[in-house]
């Protein structure tokens, strides 16, 4: 028999430097209007030196922990998605399980870019749906300013750090909410469309090479809103339900008119979208979790609704999920911290 999962908890961590788009014009050759009318960003954060996807996922795991009230110690899966992890191994999960203090936990990470989160909470999904896990911890957290080329304005004003966590716990029956494993799909054609070199890249200069994204954003966005607006009906269809049940669509956070094109074509009004890329850009696996967390502090999520959840990135890979809401508690002390640490 397979056993349902259910969010309980939610967290997120921001860092505390805001990078605006006027602090850009003095490095690149761009405009504070430019950027907001081409993307809806005004402001991103970025990791202070000492901070990592694993320290900022950690804050993240924290926070989500104290919203469902659960013992670290009773988590058994971490599965972190990333692809800005601290070095190339250990894996960023392995990091936090440890911080966490998570003795029980298996721990991995999952890299399909932006979809980062949509593809680790698949997994942690299907390791409670067979009975393999009970308490899972799944993170999108990301160091994009690390992977920029900074005299490159093309990508430089798009991305930001930070880091998003929900727990995923078995459901008991007649608890309200559901989580069932999204649709994923990739086209590994296009992966010249957005990647990111490394020290395993051939030609790169091994140890000594730096990590650098690259992208031709005309047809990542061309692509994004052709893929994302499918595999949204696709999901909707698959769970039996019609855009109108939709209560909140809570999507990847890369640009303002790649939402509104895809919300066009589905038919989903915007108020029904939410977005929070205006303070934190493109935060890649983060913006899902991120945004979760903070749609579920402002109250926009109610127990028993239907969300939404959509991504897109490089690979190509993509994806999208309806769940219920199981009505998460608000945040506690620890989790205040954390999300204290949102634009103000
Ligand atoms: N400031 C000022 N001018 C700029 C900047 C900048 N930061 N960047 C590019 N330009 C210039 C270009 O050089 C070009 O000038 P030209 O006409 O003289 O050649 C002009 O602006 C228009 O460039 P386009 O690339 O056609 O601009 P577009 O309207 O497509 O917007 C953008 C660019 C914002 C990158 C858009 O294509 C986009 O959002 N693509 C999706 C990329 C993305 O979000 N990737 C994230 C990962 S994938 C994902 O998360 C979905």
């Amino acid at each position: 028999m397979t056993v349902s999962a259910r969010i309980t908890g939610t967290g997120r961590y921001l860092p505390e430097r805001i990078l605006t788009n006027q602090d850009l014009e003095r490095m690149v050759e761009t405009s504070d209007q430019w950027i907001r009318e081409r993307t809806g960003i005004r402001e991103r954060r970025i990791a202070a030196d000492h901070e990592t996807s694993s320290s900022m996922g950690a804050e993240a795991a924290r926070a989500a922990l104290a919203s469902a009230e659960l013992d670290p110690r009773e988590v058994d899966l971490v599965i972190a998605g990333t692809c800005t992890p601290d070095g190339m191994f250990p894996a960023v999960a392995s990091r936090i399980q440890y911080a966490i203090g998570a003795p029980h936990a298996a721990a991995f990470d999952v890299n399909s870019a932006c979809n980062g989160f949509l593809s680790a909470i698949s997994t942690a999904t299907q390791f409670i749906g067979t009975g393999a896990a009970q308490h899972a911890v799944v993170l999108g957290t990301e160091t994009m300013s690390r992977i920029l080329d900074w005299s490159d304005r093309t990508t430089c004003v798009l991305f930001g750090d930070g880091a998003g966590a929900v727990v995923l716990e078995a459901a008991q029956p007649g608890e309200p909410g559901r989580v069932e494993a999204p649709l994923l799909r990739s086209d590994g054609s296009q992966a010249s469309l957005l990647y990111a070199t490394g020290p395993c890249t051939p030609g790169q200069a091994g140890i000594e090479a730096e990590a650098r994204l690259v992208m031709d954003g005309r047809a990542v966005f061309r692509s994004a809103v052709n893929a994302m607006a499918d595999i949204c009906s696709d999901a909707i269809a698959a769970a039996g339900l019609t855009v109108d049940d939709i209560a909140l669509c809570v999507p990847h956070q890369a640009n303002e008119r790649i939402l509104a094109a895809t919300a066009k074509q589905l038919g989903l009004p915007m108020e029904r979208v939410f977005m929070n890329l205006d303070r934190y850009g493109n935060t890649s696996s983060a913006t899902i979790p991120i945004a979760l967390s903070e749609a579920s502090d402002e109250g926009r999520l109610q127990p028993g609704d239907r969300v939404l959840l959509t991504a897109f990135g490089g690979g190509l890979s993509w994806g999208a999920m309806v769940l219920e809401w199981s009505g998460v508690r608000a945040p506690l002390a620890t989790a205040a911290v954390a999300a204290g640490a949102r634009a103000s």
